[in-house]
């Protein structure tokens, strides 16, 4: 699939634009427009109905427990500046960064990607930030331009090996950097923390400093306490939340997939230590029969358990749900979600220091010689009684953290389909079309009158108002009936209903099928149930 032309469609048909772009646009921020807000909304309220309101009580094989609740949460963007610290975000939230003295740009090294190339005994690692369809050609616009030899010498240019990331290159003497004409021009890799600070209040010293957050896991962490005490869960129990998380990415790119603002939809599933191996495995499993439920195939979705090289500060295991998005190389996948075995890290972190057990087993604060708790918690206790086993412990933590943004796009890339359709008389016309799951599509059904007389907008604007009281349906009476299919079908609407001349002799409509091009009559009194039944086939 070419990502310009899903790009182009999202423009168009009001799906995404580029935040503030009669200013030029803001690099790595996006705006969902009408239809983009209605799918991201749908994502979203899946995500939130299977995960949290519509989850019913579960039994899960392999001798975990057999019940638990799941509630929900709404924490603010900025929190207590010590959150950060207590989390490892503060010291440990960073990404490597180059910086190219000629050009003054920055690149995030791991994604500044090249290949090796020799012209006249002169061997260069020529680089480029293109996406991996562009990438070879960029490389030998590059190569030919800094040899200074003409297109039609290009095979004069002997290149060595598959093109590879800039962080696997020791010495960067000969590196032509992505936007430079001499070589040699990046400087050493550095540090760059991701958090974007803040000022709060008016004041605006020092001490003021706050950070957006950066996810929204902690304001789960530092609520587990008021949710235990405020609510009938018990251990095994999951907090939701679906809300804004912000990283000042080094080199934002590929379209939404790595925004500076986005949103995450995160669960926190407290268990008991030893029980969290299956619980780990159930929301692994879980999750990725999620995506595959709302329309990602099997071939282009996968679940990958990371190295233990690749293991966050905090996490015992994680396994990422990962996409073939088709702007990444053939072969290769990009995550749209985590699940991670965070252990009871972050409890600990935020309690009162770190706890250990005495003689006797019971939980302490360890303290300092001074006296004091020796580590920089919150000085509240965050462990956790379990009255059924009668024990004290600080759960363990799984965590599905899903970004509604990336899983929106990926909705997106599987859902863009062209092929040939055959047109009022007959003759194949190419069509564009979102084979969304009708459960996230913006909109369900239109409604079109076939032309606007003989009572036809009337009766059609019945159906409409009736429908629009359930679902988001479009009414459209402009241009010929084949062309308002047609626009229908480019932005995934999966049912179309036509009143035509029958509608007016026998009260029957038709309705059409958006993949298949099936169409077949109804009643017009019966087209609420008809399209509840065909957006509930299992009557769910
Ligand atoms: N609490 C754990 C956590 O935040 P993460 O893997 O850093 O883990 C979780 O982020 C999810 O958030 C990712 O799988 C991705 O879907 C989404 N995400 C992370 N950074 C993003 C970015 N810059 N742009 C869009 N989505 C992002």
């Amino acid at each position: 699939m070419d990502m310009d032309k899903l790009v182009s469609l999202c423009k168009r048909r009001g799906f995404l634009f580029q935040s503030s772009e009669i200013y030029g646009g803001l690099n790595g921020f996006w705006d969902y427009g009408p239809l983009g807000v209605e799918l991201k909304r749908n994502v979203k309220e899946a995500w939130w109905r299977d995960m949290v309101s519509g989850h019913d009580e579960l039994t899960v094989s392999g001798g975990a427990p057999s019940t638990f609740d799941m509630v929900g949460l709404d924490c603010t963007i900025i929190m207590h500046p010590q959150v950060w610290k207590c989390s490892g975000h503060f010291d440990l939230f960073c990404d490597f960064m180059v910086d190219c003295t000629e050009s003054k740009k920055r690149y995030r090294h791991d994604q500044v990607r090249g290949r090796w190339v020799t012209y006249r005994e002169q061997k260069v690692f020529v680089t480029t930030m293109a996406e991996a369809d562009k990438e070879q050609g960029e490389l030998e616009a590059k190569a030919l331009k800094f040899f200074n030899i003409r297109a039609k010498d290009a095979d004069k240019l002997a290149w060595d090996g598959d093109s590879v990331s800039l962080a696997t290159i020791n010495d960067t003497k000969q590196v032509l950097a992505p936007d430079a004409k001499t070589l040699g021009t990046l400087t050493d890799p550095r540090e760059f923390n991701l958090m974007f600070k803040t000022i709060v209040g008016a004041l605006g010293t020092a001490e003021d400093a706050a950070f957006l957050r950066p996810e929204t896991a902690q304001g789960i962490f530092v609520n587990f306490k008021n949710v235990v005490d405020s609510s009938r869960v018990a251990v095994p129990f999951g907090i939701a939340q679906i809300g804004k998380s912000f990283r000042n990415e080094i080199t934002p790119r590929n379209f939404t997939f790595r925004s500076r603002e986005f949103e995450q939809m995160e669960i926190e599933f407290f268990c008991k230590p030893a029980s969290s191996p299956q619980w780990y495995k159930y929301w692994r499993d879980r999750r990725y029969q999620w995506y595959l439920d709302l329309g990602l195939p099997r071939e282009r979705l996968q679940l990958r358990d990371h190295h233990a090289d690749e293991l966050s500060h905090y996490s015992c295991g994680t396994a990422d749900i990962e996409y073939a998005f088709p702007f990444l190389p053939a072969g290769e996948f990009g995550e749209l979600e985590g699940v991670a075995h965070r252990g009871d890290f972050d409890l600990r972190s935020h309690s009162e220091g770190k706890l250990t057990k005495d003689a006797e087993g019971k939980l302490i604060v360890e303290l300092g010689p001074d006296g004091k708790p020796k580590h920089r918690g919150s000085g509240k206790d965050l462990s956790y009684f379990d009255a059924e086993a009668k024990e004290r412990y600080v759960p363990h933590v799984i965590e599905p953290s899903a970004g509604a943004d990336r899983a929106t796009l990926a909705f997106l890339c599987e859902a863009y389909t062209e092929d040939k359709v055959p047109d009022e008389n007959g003759n194949p016309r190419e069509r564009t079309l979102l084979k969304l799951n009708p459960r996230i599509a913006p909109i369900k059904a239109a409604v079109f009158p076939l032309v606007k007389k003989d009572g036809m907008p009337e009766a059609a604007q019945k159906i409409y108002r009736a429908l629009k009281k359930q679902f988001n349906v479009f009414y459209d009476e402009g241009g010929a009936v084949g062309r308002r299919y047609a626009r229908q079908d480019e932005v995934g609407t999966p049912y179309c209903i036509t009143v035509d001349g029958e509608t007016l002799q026998n009260g029957s409509v038709t309705i059409r099928d958006r993949d298949s091009l099936k169409q077949w009559r109804i009643k017009a009194d019966d087209a609420v149930a008809e399209v509840t039944k065909l957006l509930n086939p299992a009557g769910s």
